[in-house]
């Protein structure tokens, strides 16, 4: 694409042109955000695009979702403006690993997180998001013993809260594990009054001092509802864009980093969501290509525990 493309306006274009609906999550740069049909958290995505009546679905996250999406519409086109845009979590997580670790402990129910391959998905009994795990935990029986996978942190969350024990499988989201606790309590010392919103993946130290944890949808209605005028936000920072639209004269800061005093501002966001641009959203839409395609015998086996999922209202 040449330099002074009209990006948005070709999208806009190209949007009528296939029928397509753009699905964006909240950790996309702005931009993206901006020229989206649907923004949400990975629960919303999922069930916008078990709903959507567009031929094309180009989805602006990363490729778990982007993937969940064509399990559940497999004779619909899905694109992804960048093909790389992965997931450490999702790559914690190798199959044939999960697939040992599921064997070696027979009668265990298997809950994994969407943050998933479709491989694993199909290893599993029912997929939870960060905003429907409690609930998805719930409707196991209290006798059947449960392996949750692959966030540890979010896991051992879900032990505390539900006082279900779990086996959790050791995986770990590289950007939420960033988040430095000593940082966050010395901020909330310069800002008394600041509301700290976290989300699950952080490490526990993190969220003994957050005032509000939930997934990114529940940190934006927090961010609206709260009496607070001021917020830390230990989660990825793209989730800003929508939380000031949302509450204008609220001011928001990102959580910092465990990096050196003064690091990066963009170090706590995620490499993989970045990946996307709006010159490489253009590009998938003008060629419908990277294409997210699957093994049907596979999408099948993904397929139910997601839809077991999605049946949980
Ligand atoms: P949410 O489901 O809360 O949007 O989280 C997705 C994710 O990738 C968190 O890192
Ligand atoms: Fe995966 Fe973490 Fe990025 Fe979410 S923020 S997509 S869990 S690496």
């Amino acid at each position: 694409l040449r330099v002074g493309t009209d990006h948005v306006g070709e999208i806009s274009r190209l949007k009528e042109e296939l029928n397509a609906a753009i699905l964006a999550h909240y950790y996309q740069e702005p931009e993206i955000q901006d020229v989206a049909d649907f923004i949400g958290d990975s629960l919303g995505l999922a069930r916008q695009a078990q709903g959507t009546d567009a031929d094309v679905i180009v989805f602006c996250g990363v490729h778990f979702m982007a993937e969940t999406a064509k399990i559940l519409n497999p004779s619909k086109t899905v694109v992804l403006p960048d093909l790389d845009a992965g997931c450490s979590l999702a790559d914690s997580c190798p199959p044939e690993d999960f697939r040992r670790f599921v064997e070696e402990r027979p009668g265990h129910a298997v809950v994994s997180y969407v943050n998933t391959s479709a491989e694993v998905k199909a290893l599993s009994d029912v997929i939870c998001t960060s905003s429907n795990a409690e609930k998805v935990i719930a409707s196991i029986p209290e006798e059947t013993p449960v392996i949750f996978g692959p966030d540890k942190h979010l896991g051992r969350y879900l032990v505390e809260k539900t006082g279900r024990e779990m086996v959790l499988w050791p995986g770990t989201c590289m950007v939420h594990v960033m988040f430095s606790e000593r940082k966050i309590r010395a901020l909330k010392v310069r800002y008394p009054d600041a509301e700290v919103l976290a989300h699950p993946e952080c490490e526990e130290r993190v969220l003994r001092v957050a005032d509000h944890v939930g997934s990114t949808t529940a940190l934006l209605e927090r961010a609206v509802a709260s009496p607070a005028k001021r917020f830390i936000v230990a989660t990825e920072p793209g989730i800003i864009h929508q939380m000031k639209k949302a509450a204008p004269t609220k001011e928001f800061m990102r959580a910092p980093g465990k990096g050196p005093e003064g690091a990066c501002e963009a170090c706590s966001e995620c490499p993989h969501m970045r990946r996307n641009t709006l010159a490489k959203l253009h590009e998938c839409m003008e060629n419908l290509s990277p294409e997210i395609t699957l093994d049907e015998g596979l999408r099948v086996r993904a397929l139910l525990p997601i839809e077991r999922m999605l049946e949980l209202r």
